[in-house]
């Protein structure tokens, strides 16, 4: 198991590029199931959730080849054989749930392990069924597993509306209502980014999909689909977590490139609120850090509001603001697992329920932590670069799942970062 040497303090100054998104990069993976013809998806970043779903994906029978440094993936599903997901990999990453949807729309039958239980506590999948059902399928649970078919081999368009709105839920919807008989509406349906990209990609395979973006996609199944060759978006949430990141040292000036202003919402309009100077130019996002923060209290919502996967590293900055302000989670009510181990750095947190109440600023001192989930990871290293001294930052497998080559990105704009392979 990895860890991570953190030198502090340092400032991040210079250019620093942004990886294809992971979440948007999985649903295309996913879709490209749905057709015998192959697809080429570009811009997918190298890390261990694209490795995982492209295992998942290959017990199925389907050929799946990644060029790491050209950063391409070809999928052919040619060779699909079997419908199935099993434990050993879905148990792995929750975005494996995609293969309910997929497997369905493509072969008319799924068998795929239920995902289980996550750092951050229950994430139901009782939406993703239910919206599966509304266009036919038959499911049953057996050892585990979700045991899905659509009688006479292809499933119904129909209605559902997402209550609450729910990304992973629409995503498998998409996917199976793409080649349904027929016309689904998906009410109340996620806006994020990532659901925007799949319809766009599915559109043109050939999908007849309108309304993505807004509450309400409207889905015309179609008998076939082609293969698709795709651009991948630049992450969000790396954009977001570099903004933050650089906000966080007052020396800090970062020129955070290849990414897409237009995808972070209102995000960076609250950012700028903690006093941040934010420039942006076509594909490029600078920003100069506030001699000091300032507070500002965010509550994570569905796009294009705060996103849950920002909160860690907000509250993170908000340490080291000057005053106090809170961080809501209204998506995911479990997710302060950091919080402890910015506690042992020196910070001054609280967790009430689904809010966490921050005092700063807080001069933060090197320790030991712990990472636990990818967020928290990320935040951690974060802390640790305003740290006063050195920081370990034991078990980074959870940045590998989501963050390429953090460190050499970051050491490379002024981070001291060393990785350590421990027995
Ligand atoms: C969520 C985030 C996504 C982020 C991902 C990983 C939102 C809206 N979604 O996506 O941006 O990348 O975590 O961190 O911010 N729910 C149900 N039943 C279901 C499915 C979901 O009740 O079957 C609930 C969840 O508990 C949650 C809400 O719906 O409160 C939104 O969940 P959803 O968007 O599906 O979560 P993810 O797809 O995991």
């Amino acid at each position: 198991m990895d860890k991570f040497i953190v030198d502090g303090p340092t400032p991040l100054v210079g250019s620093i590029p942004v990886s294809g998104s992971k979440n948007a990069a999985l649903p295309l993976m996913a879709a490209a199931l749905l057709t015998d013809r192959p697809s080429v998806i570009r811009n997918i970043p190298s890390l261990n959730d694209i490795h995982t779903l492209s295992n998942v994906i290959r017990v199925t029978g389907t050929a799946v080849a990644f060029d790491r440094q050209a950063h391409i993936l070809r999928v052919d599903a040619s060779g699909l054989t079997d419908a199935i997901a099993p434990y050993e990999q879905v148990r792995k990453m929750r975005a494996s749930f995609y293969m309910l949807g997929a497997l369905l729309g493509r072969c008319g039958e799924a068998r795929v392990s239920l995902p289980g239980g996550c750092a951050w506590g229950p994430r139901p999948v009782n939406l993703h069924m239910e919206g599966l059902k509304a266009l036919g399928a038959v499911i049953e649970m057996d050892k585990g597993y979700v045991v899905a078919h659509a009688p006479g081999g292809r499933l119904k368009g129909g209605r559902f509306v997402m209550e609450p709105s729910s990304v992973g839920a629409t995503v498998n919807m998409l996917l199976g209502a793409v080649k349904a008989d027929g016309r689904t509406v998906i009410g109340n349906a996620a806006m994020e980014p990532d659901v925007v990209q799949l319809c766009e990609a599915m559109n043109r395979m050939g999908a007849r999909i309108s309304g993505h973006g807004t509450p309400e996609i409207v889905i015309d199944g179609v008998d076939e689909l082609d293969g698709m060759d795709f651009a991948n978006a630049p992450d969000r949430i790396e954009t977001g977590t570099f903004m933050i990141a650089a906000a966080m040292h007052p020396d800090g000036d970062l020129l955070i490139t290849n990414t897409d202003p237009s995808d972070l919402g209102s995000f960076t309009d609250t950012f700028r609120q903690v006093g941040a100077q934010v420039d942006v130019h076509g594909t490029d996002i600078r920003v100069r850090a506030p001699r000091h923060i300032r507070p500002v209290s965010v509550k994570t919502g569905i796009y294009p509001g705060f996103p849950t996967d920002l909160q860690a590293q907000w509250a993170t900055m908000m340490t080291g603001a000057y005053g106090a302000s809170e961080v809501t989670d209204t998506i995911y009510f479990d997710r302060f697992s950091y919080v402890p181990e910015l506690v042992r750095l020196g910070a001054d947190l609280q967790v009430v329920e689904n809010t966490v109440f921050i005092k700063g600023p807080s001069a933060l001192q090197g320790a030991s932590v712990m990472s636990t989930d990818l967020r928290a990871s990320v935040s951690l290293v974060m802390a640790a670069m305003v740290a006063q001294g050195s920081t370990d930052v034991l078990r980074v497998y959870h940045l590998d799942r989501g963050y390429e080559a953090l460190e050499t990105k970051l050491n490379a704009v002024g981070a001291r970062i060393r990785r350590v392979t421990q027995e």
